[in-house]
């Protein structure tokens, strides 16, 4: 994406501050850094390149030139934002990008806290990050890439679960300001009703894997396999455990991995 697309992009959205860069390290980094100034309200950084891109549990997050969506939402939240909508705002980002590609044709899935699936590889992904001062939430940023063309999609041995770009499944060029915008426009929309019961449903009704068996991987065990039973209020996944409790992990706690009978 070039300056000129962001621009028409984001053109009557209510941002309070918006900037693009050619090349930056993350952009979840300059929003960071526009917080720690000051700002408080709705606001954007993009970039065409990042050069220190992250993703989750630490992870690099590859954004090459010319290649990818990378941008990172400042969100207007605090301070009556309750841990419940914490959890919440996990989903808004998947909830967003999955409007805009069903918009396009596409029938993406939400891996469950927030990876955007096509075909049961993933196609994007998102990276909220919260900044508490004590129990206080400061500021929430929601950083979102998504894998354009296939220039964007890491070599299969640096992914630890496969990838695969927006073009692979459209086999044409996609306008990257225009899919911005529609991510945009849903998000919007959506961030007006993360308190409404629908919002959790709208994101379990995209759930993968919603009552198949998984593996569930954690950093401190061996996996174990549990159904995906659905979301909790705030956000948590439940899932049935092969002794029969129901259990309930947040967003970080674990990772879903696929059967390999299963896509
Ligand atoms: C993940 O699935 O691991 C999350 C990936 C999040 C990537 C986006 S790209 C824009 C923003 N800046 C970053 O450094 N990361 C997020």
């Amino acid at each position: 994406m070039n300056r000129s697309e962001f621009e028409r992009a984001i053109a009557g959205l209510p941002f309070e501050k918006a900037a693009f860069f050619e090349s930056i390290g993350s952009t979840n980094d300059v929003v960071a850094e526009w917080a720690r100034d000051g700002v408080m309200r709705f606001s954007i950084a993009a970039a065409d390149e990042q050069t220190s891109g992250r993703g989750r549990s630490g992870r690099l997050w590859f954004t090459p030139p010319g290649s990818a969506l990378a941008f990172s939402l400042l969100l207007d939240l605090a301070p009556s934002f309750d841990k419940t909508l914490l959890g919440r705002a996990s989903g808004l980002g998947a909830l967003a990008v999955s409007g805009a590609l069903e918009g396009l044709g596409l029938r993406p899935e939400i891996k469950w806290p927030n990876d955007v699936l096509l075909d049961g590889k993933k196609v994007a992904g998102i990276l909220p990050e919260a900044h508490w001062a004590g129990e206080h939430l400061q500021v929430l940023i929601l950083g979102i890439g998504v894998n354009v063309s296939s220039d964007s999609v890491p070599p299969a041995s640096e992914v630890s679960f496969p990838a695969a770009s927006l073009e692979d499944f459209l086999r044409k060029k996609i306008d990257p300001g225009e899919l911005l915008r529609a991510i945009l426009e849903s998000l919007v929309v959506w961030k007006t009703r993360m308190s409404e019961p629908d919002f959790i449903d709208a994101w379990q009704a995209k759930l993968a894997y919603m009552g198949n068996s998984v593996q569930l991987e954690n950093a401190d065990g061996p996996a174990v396999l549990a159904v995906v039973e659905g979301l909790a209020d705030d956000g948590s996944l439940k899932m049935r455990m092969e002794n029969g409790e129901l259990r309930t992990f947040q967003a970080g706690e674990i990772q879903l991995r696929p059967l390999l009978t299963e896509k």
